[in-house]
């Protein structure tokens, strides 16, 4: 223990003098000295403690300062009320930080993560962020449980919802945009929210998809696709981080010292607080590395995780290990600093209680809903549409078969982490069209089927309301609660009958327009060939049903981009785009002998970063501002896009690269910038990208990061020129 006390005195010094992404503030650290000198153990170890809800026992344990973080206590009053006993009533007088997963907004529900990552666009992924930081903080949450930054590999995961999909690129940007939004400028204001990025680490690695299993990979693969988007979020500024259930390689990371003290507080210079999943340091038994409560704390005291969500196992019981030196008080006296600082900084100690009205004009105010609308109708895919045959005529079109188990639903649209969020504010998607038509097209709804059943007894009804209609819109997919947490699936079709009311619904002959509503990626291959169009709308929140409507009457000209590969079948998970190239890439016949598929493709159905626009566009003039640049030089890329279409719309440029021969192997490629431009029809602009260092380094042989001479190759669409790094 002697040696991490000089570990933590000499990480304190050098976040002093390095500034890490926070600026220690020593006046902070002055109150947190005297405040600490007055603490006796069991105050301490309540600070650590993190417990869900309120009862007349919590309370008593904050009145005893006993408790540091109250989660989903609710609304103005009550956070007040709760609050007040621990700055009035406990001895020294600590306010209580409330925290609450507010994942996707607060009561206006924005798009499920997944979905607003398809726009790709930061700035009012920000936005939403900010909206959702203002209306918790109008009701007393002070720290949000956001954002979910793990890479999803395996849409098996439930969770893959969550985040932002599989690349650790484009995860870092969406990372950073939401701890700028939650935090704001100033987080003592109190219409922020401490963000608290999570899981960390490598819980998207399940193994088989199956939540909270197993993940066992390299130092390599968490440094090359696991940390980015945790170390964007630390460097954003965020100042909590969440540990995850999983197990890494054979440590739980929630007692994971290489994860946490060596890499999060350590090479990351973090000096925000770590606070454990629900109940993860008690599970760390279940893993089979302590054999009781007391090892657990311990093992995760020692690995750094600063609070205890739920476990219970940061007690006084721990005192007399303090005393017969199997535990360093600096470890206890670290983290409860570590927990006071954000409590100062949150401005908790100044104003521990909020405006109990305040909340009456933040919460779901107009301004908010339009953002919902914006950010929805930006998180739509279109995947196919053949003929063009979206946008929809209005004019030509008298009659529509709205059919499926999620054209009249609205708890769905709010996905998983519904938060505040109510089924009453939510548009459905019957009704978005109404809303948008007016009286004018004659709308025949048929539900067809349940969501997950066998039964099939309103394909009739489906099939008849398709004859008589002129255009067919089906609305499938997969109920809110069939993704997030603990809802993996091990098969990735429609649920229930629901591919089966799509060929009998076909077999009209009439042009069936598909509307996915989900959490993940689904396997399409059978139920594509029979659609004319397929619109991927996922969870999209409050304004769910406008934004599909817009895109179908093409109010609104879909601009969304797929984050995570939609595979031909569930046997080829994992899939990602940015994978290594093997020996043997895929070629030749079912009887070579390459890396592939005797009976599936080796590509997903749907790739990472597509999506169809109702306009066309041209890239032409792939330019490079030299052939050759040092190690530390950089490289402007030009590119020029044409709308060549009849509408405006927006696309995302985005540039690949690839490293052709390094120490290490490289994936054949990487994101490493993109840009959402509007193009009006006709219009062309140049798009440029500036790439330094950041985009051209990689994980060294030693893990650290290098830049290594040699050649690498650019790709924007289908355009592609090589450079060199020289000496
Ligand atoms: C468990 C989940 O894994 C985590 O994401 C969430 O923040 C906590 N429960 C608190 O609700």
């Amino acid at each position: 223990m002697k040696s991490f006390t000089r570990i933590v005195f000499v990480t304190g010094l050098l976040s002093i003098m390095l500034m890490g992404q926070w600026a220690i503030e020593p006046q902070i650290e002055v109150r947190i000295d005297e405040l600490l000198a007055k603490m006796t153990f069991a105050e301490k170890v309540g600070q650590m403690t993190q417990l869900s809800g309120t009862n007349a026992r919590y309370e008593e344990m904050v009145r005893n300062g006993e408790i540091g973080s109250l989660f989903n206590v609710i609304g103005a009053k009550e956070t007040n009320r709760v609050q007040k006993i621990a700055v009035t009533e406990s001895r020294l007088g600590i306010p209580l930080i409330f925290g609450l997963d507010v994942i996707h907004g607060y009561r206006t529900i924005f798009p499920i993560p997944l979905a607003s990552s398809a726009s790709w666009d930061t700035a009012l992924i920000r936005k939403a962020s900010v909206i959702a930081a203002q209306e918790a903080g109008s009701e007393g949450i002070r720290w949000s449980f956001a954002p979910m930054v793990d890479i999803a590999r395996d849409p098996r995961w439930g969770r893959i919802a969550e985040g932002a999909g599989e690349d650790p690129f484009l995860g870092s940007a969406m990372a950073r945009a939401q701890v700028l939004g939650f935090q704001g400028e100033n987080l003592s204001d109190p219409l922020t929210l401490m963000a608290c990025p999570k899981h960390y680490v490598a819980y998207g690695a399940a193994e088989g998809g199956r939540d909270y299993n197993t993940a066992d990979l390299s130092e390599r693969t968490l440094r090359e696709i696991y940390f980015p988007p945790f170390e964007a979020a630390v460097r954003a500024g965020a100042g909590s981080v969440m540990s995850a259930f999983n197990e890494i390689s054979g440590i739980p990371a929630s007692a994971n010292e290489f994860t946490l003290r060596g890499i999060l507080k350590g090479e990351w210079n973090f000096n925000g607080l770590v606070v454990s999943d629900w109940n993860s340091i008690t599970e760390v038994i279940q893993h089979g590395i302590a054999a009781d409560k007391l090892e657990a704390a311990v093992k995760s005291l020692n690995a750094g995780v600063d609070m205890d969500m739920q476990g219970g196992c940061y007690t006084p019981a721990l005192e007399p290990l303090v005393t017969n030196g199997t535990l360093s008080i600096d470890l206890i006296n670290d983290a409860v600093r570590r927990i006071l600082r954000l409590k100062f900084r949150l401005g908790l100690f100044d104003h521990p209680y909020v405006n109990e009205n305040l909340h009456k004009e933040i919460i779901l105010n107009p301004e908010h809903i339009q953002t919902a609308l914006e950010l929805a109708r930006e998180s739509i895919v279109l995947l196919k549409n053949e003929k063009s045959i979206l946008p929809l005529d209005s004019k030509r079109i008298k009659r529509i078969a709205l059919i499926g188990p999620l054209a009249d639903d609205q708890q769905s649209l709010l996905g998983c982490w519904q938060c505040m969020g109510r089924r009453e504010d939510v548009v459905s998607i019957r009704n978005g069209l109404k809303n948008r038509l007016g009286g004018n097209i004659v709308i025949d709804y048929a539900q067809g089927c349940e969501i997950n059943s066998d039964n099939k007894g309103g394909f009739k009804k489906a099939q008849q309301a398709a004859s008589q209609a002129d255009v067919v819109i089906m609305v499938m997919g997969e109920h809110a609660n069939m993704s997030g947490e603990g809802h993996s699936r091990s098969n990735l079709n429609l649920p229930g009958v629901q591919p089966e009311l799509v060929s009998a619904v076909a077999e009209s002959g009439k042009p069936v327009i598909l509307i996915l509503i989900n959490g993940r990626p689904l396997t399409l291959a059978d139920v594509e060939p029979q659609v004319a169009a397929i619109v991927e709308s996922w969870q999209l929140g409050i304004q769910h049903g406008n934004a599909v409507a817009d895109v179908l009457l093409g109010n609104y000209n879909p601009s969304g981009k797929l984050t995570a590969s939609f595979p031909y079948t569930v046997g080829q998970v994992p899939i990602y785009y940015n994978h290594k190239n093997t020996g043997r890439p895929p070629a030749g016949g079912v009887e070579s002998l390459n890396s592939k598929y005797i009976d599936c493709p080796s590509v997903p159905l749907y790739p990472f970063g597509f999506g169809l626009s109702y306009t066309t566009f041209k890239y032409a003039n792939l330019k490079l501002s030299s052939e050759a640049i040092p190690v530390d030089g950089k490289l402007v890329v030009s590119v020029q896009v044409q709308n060549t279409g009849k509408r405006d719309g927006v696309e995302v440029v985005q540039l690949y690269l690839r490293d052709l021969v390094a120490s290490v192997t490289r994936p054949v490629k990487e994101l490493k910038g993109f840009q959402r431009i509007a193009l009006k029809a006709g219009e062309t602009k140049t798009v440029e990208f500036t790439l330094t260092k950041e985009q051209f380094s990689f994980v060294g042989i030693d893990h650290k990061m290098t830049v290594e001479p040699g050649e690498l190759q650019v790709m924007i669409k289908d355009l592609e020129q090589s450079f060199w790094i020289k000496d």
